[in-house]
């Protein structure tokens, strides 16, 4: 059953304790070397830090087994897919990779290059560990096929405390509201809007969209429900139009951190970006609701557009035991609570300690346990759409924001 037929709904509250144990897989050989090749897409400032700290939890734990790091640098792992999947087409998988919770994995699934680990999940008793949702949007057919690390939250509106406060302005809570800020902002030299390469103008599309429709008519848009040529979604895509005029779209070069460093330096007064631009900001020393702030993203409040970062086993994987091995500690508690601090992300399991997260992330999973949280899912991060409707959606895109044909795009991306 496709996740994009079903709603999500994820329950918090959850707390049962787990002592990690060790397992042997189920008997297939592997070459018996004592290393696990790893591929991600944390190379970055900001995401690196997050690998790196996992990584120590599980040498601690592995003493025998050497971590070789196949991280391929680029947010959101545009490029790292592109190599993944010749690595996978050409039968040299790794022995673990990155993929996100969701439709996203549905064509490696089809092409077997995914081994269902449903009996790691009985082993480890991670069911009962995980929010009910995460498991059914990790689940096809019955089967599982990859572990979450992480919930990390889309849609976020980065601010400069400083600059908003010295104009007198408070973070939009509509998309409206932004523009009427973005006309003040721009007389007074500031850039309203920072933006980056095209994976994050999906991403600021996706959160326009569910500004402007809602949880259910975002949701829609993805299992059908919401019709794409309709008067709302129409003036949804063109009020996006409208919001990427105030951005710096035409001149902007490099991925979302520079994007995030022109708000920390006062030349841009937002950037909408996922939690990870927590840990990055971090990383520059910057502390939270002082050197910069966060909203939900305009009209979003009280929602978590979600997405999860999870491991696989690939078929073939060379070194099987060593990879099951990383993947019980990408599901265990004290690996989620080495990484998802560092990481800007709260932990995917229910029982992990919640006083390890501080500053944003003590709000974040505050609202992330909260059952009146409406939870939605992703589209530029794979929960919602799968990698062939969402490439349709970036080839369309890429015209979009050329042409700004509202029902051009709507006929090409809405699936
Ligand atoms: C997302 C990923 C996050 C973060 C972000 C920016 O797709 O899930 O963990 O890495 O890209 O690279």
């Amino acid at each position: 059953m496709g996740l994009s037929r079903r709603n999500l709904l994820i329950a918090g509250g959850l707390t049962i304790g787990l002592s990690a144990c060790s397992v042997t897989g189920d008997g297939t050989a592997d070459d018996g070397s004592g290393k696990v090749e790893v591929f991600s897409w944390w190379a970055g400032p900001g995401e690196k830090e997050g690998l790196e700290a996992l990584v120590a939890d599980f040498r601690q734990r592995n003493p025998g087994i050497e971590f070789d790091n196949a991280a391929v640098a680029g947010g959101a792992g545009t490029i790292a897919r592109t190599v993944l999947a010749t690595r996978l087409e050409n039968n040299d998988p790794p022995d673990s990779y990155q993929v996100h919770a969701g439709l996203e994995l549905d064509s490696d699934i089809e092409a077997g290059y995914v081994e269902d680990i449903r009996y790691l999940y009985d082993q480890q008793h991670w069911r009962d560990r995980l929010p009910k949702g995460l498991v059914e949007a990790l689940t096809f057919d019955g089967k599982i096929y990859s572990v979450p690390v992480n919930i990390h939250r889309a849609n976020l509106l980065w601010h400069n405390p400083a600059l908003l406060k010295a104009r007198g302005l408070t973070p939009p809570t509509s998309w409206a509201q932004f523009l009427t800020q973005a006309a003040t902002l721009k007389a007074a030299g500031i850039l309203p809007l920072s933006i980056g390469p095209a994976w994050t103008q999906k991403h600021l599309l996706e959160c326009v969209l569910l500004g402007e429709l809602g949880a259910d008519g975002y949701t829609g848009l993805w299992n059908g429900t919401t019709d794409w040529k309709a008067a709302a979604t129409q003036e949804a895509l063109a009020l996006f139009v409208r919001v990427l005029d105030q951005s710096d779209i035409a001149t902007a070069a490099g991925d979302w951190q520079p994007a995030l460093d022109k708000v920390v330096a006062g030349t841009a007064a937002y950037n909408v970006m996922g939690d990870w631009a927590d840990a990055y900001l971090r990383t520059k020393g910057l502390v939270f609701q002082e050197g910069y702030s966060v909203a939900a993203s305009p009209g979003s409040d009280k929602v978590y557009d979600f997405l999860s970062d999870s491991f696989t086993l690939p078929k073939g994987a060379p070194r099987r035991r060593a990879a099951e091995q990383w993947l019980i500690e990408c599901g265990s508690v004290s690996g989620q609570d080495a990484f998802n601090p560092q990481k800007g992300s709260v932990p995917a399991r229910l029982d992990a300690d919640k006083a390890k997260y501080t500053g944003y992330l003590a709000l974040a999973i505050a609202e992330w346990t909260d059952s009146a949280t409406r939870v939605v899912g992703s589209l530029t991060h794979g929960v919602v759409a799968g990698t062939v409707r969402s490439a349709a959606v970036d080839a369309a895109l890429a015209l979009f924001v050329q042409d700004r044909d509202t029902m051009k795009f709507a006929a090409a991306a809405g699936g």
